[in-house]
């Protein structure tokens, strides 16, 4: 082959060019610590010695839940308790407030691991994203820091006490009783990361982007960045989602350590939960002309602001919070963290049309918030459900004065160029909304805030509305948020002066999939010996409300900024309203139940949140033996004003929407008077002018017959940690989903795959979620199926006696 000399020249060029980038790509590590972690309950003072010997204890990867694997148990953090906040007066036995799970007590991990380029140039960081609860942290056999918040991110500089080789990590934990209002879980349950990297670098956390200015033609981002170096250069450059440079800034004047860099974009791509557009910035640090660090961080351009008069704007567009509250469980999986379980998570919410999450009542994950940016979802942030006086004995109260800063502080700087947070919040229905001390710890909280993040308001869940409208206490919360209490919106608008409301917390209504009660009627507090509440969607707490209170403030009062439902999804603990009763071990608020599976009122709210998609539901199921003749109301969900209902044929008339009737009769078409026969019930929706726009059939289903199984996905990564959700159920000889059915079903995994856990949604099923075997909780129940590290086809097959089989298909892929 014969070269000429441009080419050996270009040749070169190209060598030289690759090692550059071989270099720059070296000036950091993130270690993720996964692998590798020897686990064990109980006090190990002897294991922080690095030559401990660990071979006994139990082999898991983080992130871990160790409390989920159970089993239920009635005694656990058992709470002989008023709650206030639900104004109780006397003290009665609580069981399953906490999940029944054992969450308590101590217990130690051990790792070790090695920092390939690390030399005594280089600073090194252990972050953990969360750890339940009180990490102590020990490297090579010294304590290198402590904290207190489960929920907490926090870091520890650990330069002065690794090697390059064989670095011991030992992690003590420990869960109080009493420390929670629901499941904590417990554990390394986020992940663990080491950061290498120059002693000359950014700091840690050290960047903030926002964008000031934006206009069609061009947004303005403002870039600030602390760094430590001698004669320090910084270059910026943006890059679009494609992947194209857009523009670059160099500047060698930082102001004191941080410098301060401004960018245009021309004709911006807006982030907003429909367009969730996503730049990059490259931050590169230079000593004189020696590149030091290099950290890439994702931003959206986009613009909030809340005024008095308009509420709130997105992107220059006044938009209402489409919102949910979401506890950080995921479901079977306990608070152990994983991408696959928050996406489905999101996915769902899309389909419901939700535009907004509140990470209640604490920090979001990372993964989540990531995700949260990706996917177009934005985010009230919360930190706090207790400041100063407690709710619970050992909750955060023990924590507030030495670690509310610096939680709050970690919490901005970890999370602040996340688009998708929108608000931050400092607390929830916290007792200090009681008295002046409350008002001064409010503002205090708040000024932290703003001082880390002037570019953010601040709410907070308030449920003491008299309280706080006598105190100031809402008067000088940047967004006032009321937590139920429909029957003081009104009044609290009326008092403060930011001219706005928001909906913090809203509805509470209880329900269990698929189980209906008769007769049909609105009830507070309302209880049943099988301890599920109806899935009519007509019972609510006695502190709480039915979701058409909190549609007809959004949709008449244009001050109301939007709701965020309490809750998007079932979570571990809080059965109310069953807290005295047994076995109850989660709660019925959500939308959808435990296995993420869709209640009714899932297309009550998708009636009116998904504006691109039609919904027409019709509940209750039609399996009613031994209701032949009896009054069984029918209502239908959906986007239309008015459908006709046919029972077998035979025309039950015509229901419309009506605004001047009940709550429920405005947002929801009921037929009150159907008496039960078997056969088909048939809705057709009609359309403006009365014709049939959209039909959906029920239809009365024999015994079980067939197993069914639809996974989320076809393909997951072989990673190790990816998961399909497959939802298992069982039809008819004909094909009629059987929604009553309860079978014992078993589970069998073969080829690349592992069976990960089970749920079926039922608050009162003590079956534990890791074993291959569950019940059908009206006839349905969900299977995680999880990768292993190796690619290949995976098989799930789902046997139950007496019905056919049935196998699925998966592949994972590299
Ligand atoms: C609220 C509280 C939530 C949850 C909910 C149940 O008062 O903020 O955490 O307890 O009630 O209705």
């Amino acid at each position: 082959m014969k070269f000429t000399f441009t080419a050996i020249i270009l040749l070169i060029l190209i060598v030289l060019f690759g090692c550059a980038e071989a270099v720059e790509q070296q000036t950091r590590d993130i270690i993720t610590l996964k692998q590798g972690w020897q686990f064990q309950k109980g006090t190990h003072p002897e294991a922080v010695n690095p030559s401990f010997n660990d071979s006994q204890w139990e082999s898991v990867t983080v992130p871990h839940d160790w409390a989920i694997y159970g089993p239920f148990d009635k005694d656990i953090d058992k709470q002989e308790v008023a709650i206030i906040q639900n104004f109780e007066a006397v003290a009665t036995e609580k069981t399953g407030r906490t999940g029944a799970l054992p969450y308590i007590g101590e217990a130690w991990y051990r790792n070790t691991f090695s920092l390939p380029n690390f030399d005594n140039t280089k600073q090194v960081l252990i972050q953990f994203d969360g750890a339940m609860s009180e990490p102590e942290v020990f490297i090579n056999g010294e304590k290198v820091g402590e904290w207190k918040y489960g929920y907490a991110y926090f870091y520890f500089d650990i330069s002065n006490v690794v090697k390059a080789e064989n670095n011991s990590i030992v992690v003590k934990l420990n869960n109080h009783e009493q420390s929670s209002r629901w499941y904590p879980g417990a554990g390394l349950y986020r992940n663990v990361k080491v950061i290498v990297k120059n002693k000359e670098s950014i700091e840690h956390w050290g960047t903030f982007i926002t964008t000031p200015i934006i206009t069609q033609e061009l947004a303005k981002v403002n870039i600030k960045t602390k760094v430590i170096a001698n004669n320090p250069k910084l270059i910026t450059t943006i890059f679009d989602a494609e992947g194209s440079e857009i523009v670059q800034h160099e500047t060698t004047t930082p102001f004191n350590n941080e410098f301060d860099q401004n960018l245009e974009v021309p004709n911006p791509k807006l982030w907003s939960p429909d367009t969730p557009y996503l730049y990059t910035a490259v931050t590169r640090l230079y000593s004189g002309n020696n590149l030091k660090d290099e950290i890439r961080t994702k931003f959206g351009i986009r613009s909030i602001n809340y005024d008095r008069n308009t509420g709130f704007s997105l992107n220059g567009e006044v938009t209402k919070f489409k919102g949910v509250c979401l506890h950080h469980d995921l479901g079977p999986l306990g608070a152990a963290i994983n991408i696959s379980a928050l996406r489905r998570q999101l996915t769902i919410l899309k389909d419901l049309g939700v535009n907004a999450i509140r990470s209640s009542h604490n920090m979001p994950s990372l993964e989540q918030l990531a995700l949260c940016d990706e996917m177009g979802f934005m985010l009230l942030a919360e930190s706090f459900d207790e400041w100063k006086i407690p709710k619970v004995k050992n909750g955060y109260n023990l924590y507030f004065d030495d670690y509310a800063e610096k939680d709050i502080v970690n919490l901005v700087h970890a999370t602040r160029n996340h688009p998708s947070i929108v608000m931050w919040s400092s607390g929830n229905e916290v007792p200090d909304q009681w008295g002046t001390e409350g008002v001064k710890r409010a503002k205090w909280l708040q000024d932290i805030f703003h001082r880390e993040d002037p570019s953010r308001p601040v709410t907070v869940g308030m449920d003491q509305v008299k309280a706080i409208m006598e105190s100031g206490f809402g008067a000088i919360t940047d967004i006032p948020g009321l937590n139920y209490r429909v029957h003081l919106y009104e009044e609290a608008y009326e008092r403060f002066p930011q001219g706005m409301i928001l909906g913090s917390e809203t509805a509470s209504t209880v329900s269990s999939r698929g189980i209906y009660k008769f007769p049909v009627e609105k009830a507070s507090m309302k209880q049943y010996e099988d301890l599920q509440s109806s899935s009519y969607d007509l019972e609510y707490c006695s502190w709480s409300n039915l979701p058409e209170d909190d549609f007809i403030l959004q949709d008449d009062k244009p001050w109301v900024i939007g709701e965020f439902v309490w809750t998007g999804f079932d979570y571990l603990g809080e059965p109310t309203p069953y807290d005295e009763f047994w076995p109850s071990r989660s709660s019925y608020f959500g939308i959808a139940d435990l296995a993420g599976l869709p209640k009714d009122r899932y297309y009550l709210y998708r009636s009116r949140w998904n504006t691109k998609e039609p919904t027409l539901h019709i509940l209750p199921h039609w399996n009613w033996e031994g209701r032949e003749g009896e009054i069984t109301p029918v209502f239908v969900y959906t986007n239309y004003n008015s459908a006709e209902l046919f029972l077998n044929g035979k025309s039950l008339g015509i229901q419309t929407k009506n605004k001047n009737g009940t709550p429920q009769e405005r947002y929801r078409l009921m037929w009150m008077d159907v008496k039960y026969e078997p056969g088909t019930l048939k809705v057709v929706a009609l359309d403006d002018g009365g014709n049939p726009a959209a039909g959906k059939v029920i239809k009365t289903a024999g015994e079980p017959h067939t197993i069914v199984l639809e996974p989320d996905v076809n393909i997951i990564k072989a990673n190790g940690e990816d998961l399909a959700f497959v939802t298992v159920s069982v039809v008819d000889e004909n094909g009629i989903p059987c929604p009553t059915a309860t079978n014992q079903l078993n589970f069998e995994i073969t080829g690349n795959g592992t069976f990960r856990a089970a749920c079926n949604g039922d608050a009162t099923s003590l079956e534990m979620f890791h074993l291959a075997t569950m019940k059908l909780f009206s006839g349905k129940l969900v299977v995680l199926v999880q990768s292993t590290e190796v690619a290949g086809d995976i098989q799930l097959t789902v046997t139950g006696e007496g019905l056919l089989t049935a196998t699925l298909n998966l592949l994972s892929e590299n």
